[in-house]
């Protein structure tokens, strides 16, 4: 049969369009094909991200799948955050149509399939931070539409290709962080379309390629952390679009050139910090008006800081730490006149130059937004402006090992935001009275909410005593008052600075004992006390904290040194300086403890929670020879214990209490005894009393943190001392009425161990309480 021609055309149309719809499927096909191989790669899925990849839905409808809407062919792949493990299949290079592979945040690993160069229609390929290794894997020439290009944060290795070729219209390109070598290709300065470049933290060495100022179109380049090494690249003052320039970390050096931002209108960062540049810093900076950012920290810079502040409105970090920087008068911080007019100033920091002179009092109108205010290790002098207490926004300042003189300015009890304060190593003197002062601005300063506290106030010649507010700095993890005069005991509310992981109060008059209570400093990394006048034992309780360091050295502390935890390792502990002190390990060479208890079969000296009741029976915790004397110890009563024994031991006693009305007495003695502190102690001068000391301890719950140290060991049943501080409250109540009679003392003190109560409770007159050593 013959056909019509129209009707051959037809046909022929037909046919082609069988052939296209067939070459359609096909293709379409092996997208499908080349998702499930992708998806085959995929060893752990933790969020199921992938379980949409199944046949009861049409390829292009899965997750992070889209297709062309005609052709239904992939365009993009899009995979990002979703933790997938695995490698990435070579199939991948079957899906032709694809212009954006992003597969960031995920933890594939293997090399990037070559395969990937067959796709020419490639706009943007994104794989940051995955665990890909091998080499940047193909000619970047094989996508000529491709404008994106990131694999940062992978373990790429080897060279970068230099095969970039001038018909790139590539405008992102970062390979930064990850292992490459060999130095910048050339061939990046054919990428004119460049808007931006980051190759930093690839130790990539070398110098920084001529090429590079055929970028005209450059707004940021990254380049630090590079082992770079020559001089500044001027040439880069060729590309006037430059916003960021960023070549910290290299071994660059040089002067900077004097024309610095003359043709760079638009920079904002210029981050160059720790290289080897030398020179001054170019008046010329001035001018980039535009400027947030000025880091030119750890270089060999020199000379006046000649920068006008006042034109640079909008820099909000400056940064010249640790260079040569000098003023040559006491007025050379005038430069603060010029930053003072700022609201942008968050970050300033100039420590660790040669910097004179007096800090004006404009200070205090910096910005309000000024958090970070640095200038240690200068030779500026005079008193620290009061009015640093305007800049509320401050969380830290660091002033340390200056010239400063004169007291520390109260003011900065304003600032609530602050978590870190060094003003060591200055010649800050005066008296710091518990309060209105330190004690003031420590109250202060505990209101806020923020992570980590320093106060270092080390090397002056502050004096007074280290006040109870101090336990309000709950944060608090650094406390260095060393090198002052500070006179005083250690304050029992420091424990309850639970973060605390370095006290130093070495070099100080600090006194009395380790109290107990800071047994709950579990945190505790570097302890030294040196250099003080400290007494008592060394607390067991130190053992069971993981100390790197504690020096003891230099003050009175008596009696065994511990042998386990710390003290364990010579090299960590310092105790020398402690005439009085034996035991410890033996590479201490310390005497042998001459007590009983320095046996090492036997247990380690303690004292005894034993408590003795001396009941006098007759009324003529006054005849000695007639009482009848009761001894408690962890729940036995021992009602036959002659007196001579108990008077041997005694460490703490006190006379009995003759009559029954004088219950009062008997409760504070009790009190006393139990915490170790006289009620006219100059920590109870004008408040509350020991009564009211106890009574609150007890309603807080923080019995044992005022018990005196001495009376805590690890056998003590925690439990009897808890009940003696009561029945010691109960007894010196202020009201008559509210007091206990001696016979539920009596009852009491037994029942806190056991019965025999009933047989002596009501014959009793009178109370000795002792406590002695085993
Ligand atoms: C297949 O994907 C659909 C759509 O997300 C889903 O509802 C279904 O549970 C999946 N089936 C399997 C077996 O994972
Ligand atoms: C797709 O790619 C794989 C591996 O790169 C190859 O083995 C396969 O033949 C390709 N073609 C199709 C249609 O899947
Ligand atoms: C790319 O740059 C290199 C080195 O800068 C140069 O030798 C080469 O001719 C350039 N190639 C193209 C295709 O532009
Ligand atoms: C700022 O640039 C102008 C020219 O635009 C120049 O005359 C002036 O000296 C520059 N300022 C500084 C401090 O270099
Ligand atoms: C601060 O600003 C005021 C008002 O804008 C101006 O008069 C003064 O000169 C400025 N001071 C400095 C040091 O730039
Ligand atoms: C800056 O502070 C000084 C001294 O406190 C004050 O006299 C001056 O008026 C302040 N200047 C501005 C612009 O606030
Ligand atoms: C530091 O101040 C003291 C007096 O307060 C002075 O004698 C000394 O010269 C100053 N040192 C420096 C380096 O400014
Ligand atoms: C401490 O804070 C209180 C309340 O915010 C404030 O009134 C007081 O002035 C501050 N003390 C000091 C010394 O700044
Ligand atoms: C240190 O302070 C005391 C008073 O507390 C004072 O007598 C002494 O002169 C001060 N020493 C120095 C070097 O400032
Ligand atoms: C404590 O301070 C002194 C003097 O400031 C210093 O020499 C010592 O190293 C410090 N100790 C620790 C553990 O930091
Ligand atoms: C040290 O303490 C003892 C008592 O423990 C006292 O006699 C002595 O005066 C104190 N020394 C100093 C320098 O404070
Ligand atoms: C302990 O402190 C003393 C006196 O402050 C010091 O001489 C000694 O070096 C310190 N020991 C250690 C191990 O740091």
């Amino acid at each position: 049969m013959l056909l019509s021609s129209s009707s051959k055309l037809e046909a022929v149309i037909v046919v082609a369009l069988v052939i296209h719809m067939m070459i359609g499927a096909l293709s379409r096909s092996s997208d499908h094909l080349a998702l499930l191989e992708i998806k085959s790669k995929i060893t752990h899925d933790p969020h199921g991200a992938l379980a949409s990849w199944n046949d009861s839905l049409p390829f292009c409808q899965w997750r992070g799948v889209t297709c062309g809407r005609r052709n239904r062919r992939v365009t993009i792949l899009n995979l990002q955050d979703m933790g997938l493990v695995g490698s990435l299949s070579p199939y991948l290079g079957n899906m032709s149509f694809l212009g954006n592979i992003t597969l960031n945040n995920n933890l594939l690993h293997g090399r990037i399939p070559p395969e990937i160069g067959r796709l020419y229609r490639l706009q943007v390929l994104s794989l940051i931070n995955n665990l890909f290794t091998g080499e940047i894997p193909v000619n970047m020439s094989s996508w000529p539409k491709l404008s994106y290009l990131n694999l940062e944060f992978n373990k790429l290795s080897g060279k970068i290709p230099n095969t970039f070729s001038s018909k790139l219209m590539i405008n992102f390109l970062s390979f930064a962080k990850n292992d490459l070598t060999g130095g910048i290709p050339p061939s990046i300065g054919n990428l004119t379309s460049l808007e931006t470049l980051f190759l930093s933290f690839c130790r990539l060495g070398g110098s920084i390629p001529g090429s590079l100022n055929q970028l005209k179109n450059l707004r940021e380049i990254g380049l630090g952390e590079n082992d770079l090494v020559g001089a500044f690249p001027s040439f880069l003052f060729n590309l006037l679009m430059l916003q960021l320039l960023n070549l910290p970390e290299n071994q660059l050096q040089g002067s900077l050139p004097s024309n610095f931002c003359l043709s760079q209108p638009h920079l904002t960062k210029i981050e160059l910090g720790m290289n080897h540049f030398n020179g001054f810093l170019p008046p010329s900076i001035s001018n980039c008006s535009e400027l947030e950012i000025l880091d030119v920290s750890t270089n060999d810079l020199k000379g006046e800081i000649a920068i006008d502040f006042g034109r640079l409105q909008h820099l909000s970090l400056l940064y010249l730490v640790a260079n040569y920087f000098e003023s040559k008068d006491l007025d050379a911080m005038k430069i603060f006149h010029s930053l003072s007019n700022y609201s942008n100033l968050k970050n300033i920091d100039l420590s660790s130059n040669l910097l004179r002179g007096v800090l004006p009092n404009s200070l205090g109108n910096f910005s309000s937004k000024l958090a970070y205010l640095g200038m240690h290790s200068n030779y500026i002098s005079g008193s620290i402006p009061s009015s640093i207490g305007n800049l509320l926004g401050l969380t830290s300042v660091s002033i340390g090992q200056n010239n400063f003189t004169c007291i520390i300015p109260d003011s900065i009890g304003k600032l609530q935001n602050l978590q870190q304060l060094y003003l060591d190593t200055n010649h800050l003197s005066g008296v710091i009275p518990t309060s209105p002062l330190l004690g003031v601005y420590l109250g202060n300063l505990s209101l806020l909410s923020s992570l980590s506290i320093v106060l270092d106030l080390s090397q002056n010649n502050l004096s007074g005593v280290l006040p109870q507010e101090i336990g309000n700095l709950k944060l608090l993890e650094s406390l260095d008052f060393s090198m002052n005069r500070f006179t005083s005991e250690l304050p029992s509310s420091l424990s309850r600075c639970i973060s605390l992981q370095k006290l130093n109060l070495s070099g100080n008059f600090f006194y009395g004992s380790m109290p107990e209570s800071y047994s709950s400093l579990k945190g505790l990394k570097y302890v030294d006390l040196s250099r003080n006048n400290f007494s008592g034992h060394i607390p067991t309780y130190l053992q069971q904290i993981p100390l790197i360091h504690l020096n003891l050295s230099y003050n009175n502390f008596e009696g065994d040194v511990p042998v386990k935890g710390v003290f364990a390792n010579t090299s960590a502990i310092s105790v020398v300086g402690n005439p009085r002190l034996c035991g410890g390990i033996p590479e201490l060479h310390l005497p042998k403890c001459t007590s009983k208890t320095s046996d090492s079969k036997r247990r380690t000296r303690k004292l005894s929670i034993r408590v003795v009741v001396a009941i006098s029976l007759s009324s003529t915790i006054a005849d000695f020879g007639l009482a009848k004397i009761l001894s408690l110890e962890e729940g036995s009563i021992n009602a036959n214990m002659s007196s001579s024994s108990v008077i041997r031991g005694t460490i703490g006693y006190a006379p009995p209490v003759s009559t029954s009305g004088d219950i009062y007495s008997y409760g504070i003695l009790l009190l006393k005894m139990l915490t170790g502190k006289k009620p006219i102690d100059p920590m109870f001068e004008g408040g509350p009393g020991l009564h009211s000391y106890a009574r609150s301890a007890l309603a807080d719950g923080f019995v044992l943190h005022i018990v005196d140290p001495m009376l805590l060991n690890e056998d003590v049943n925690e439990q009897i001392l808890i009940s003696l501080v009561n029945i010691g409250v109960q007894c010196s109540c202020e009201s008559l009425q509210d007091r206990m009679d001696i016979g539920t003392v009596v009852h009491e003190l037994f029942a806190t161990t056991d019965s025999l109560a009933h047989a002596v409770a009501d014959e009793v007159d009178g109370i000795l309480f002792a406590l002695f050593e085993e």
